[in-house]
């Protein structure tokens, strides 16, 4: 699998294209919300071109993720996986020791992709979400 590129402020809009062709109606964030988070303390995103990206912030030794997207069309290739190894890797070289998540308890495959990779279940949010499901918080130590 080639690897993983950095995207910064200047790949917001195509990061913001990536997130509204892969999440359910009106969940999308536009480029200047996503600008704003990666302009936050810590805050980094990793993607492959056309393909997918993770969103993540590591400050004060803990780190969360704050999105992760793949195109319908190049899902169950290993993608999501390997955005996640390699933002919890950046995670611990800023000095995270555990790193933290929300996912929706209805999203089973974001859930199985999460339990794959050690994340265990640390808290909930009840209508967390506009659709009224709960958020699970997930937590996993680094490394
Ligand atoms: C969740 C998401 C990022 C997964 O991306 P992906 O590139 O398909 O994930 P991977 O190919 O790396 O999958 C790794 C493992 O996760 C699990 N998994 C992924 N998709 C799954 C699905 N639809 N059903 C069940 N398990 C799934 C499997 O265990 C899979 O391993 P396997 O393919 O060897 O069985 C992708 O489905 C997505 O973008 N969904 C919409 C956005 C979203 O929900 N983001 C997370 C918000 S918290």
């Amino acid at each position: 699998m080639p690897p993983l590129a950095a995207a910064g402020a200047a790949e917001a809009p195509a990061l913001a294209a990536l997130h509204a062709a892969s999440m359910p109606p009106g969940a999308a964030w536009g480029a200047e919300a996503i600008a704003l988070m990666l302009g936050l303390p810590g805050g980094f995103a990793l993607w492959r071109p056309g393909e997918g990206f993770v969103l993540a912030r590591a400050a004060g030794g803990e780190a969360e993720i704050l999105a992760l997207a793949v195109l319908p069309a190049v899902r169950r290739r290993g993608l999501g996986a390997a955005l996640m190894e390699a933002a919890m890797a950046a995670a611990l070289a800023r000095g995270a020791v555990a790193m933290f998540l929300e996912v929706a308890e209805p999203n089973e495959a974001a859930r199985a992709l999460y339990r794959g990779l050690g994340f265990t279940e640390a808290g909930r949010r009840r209508r967390y979400y506009a659709d009224g499901s709960d958020a699970l918080v997930l937590r996993r130590d680094l490394p």
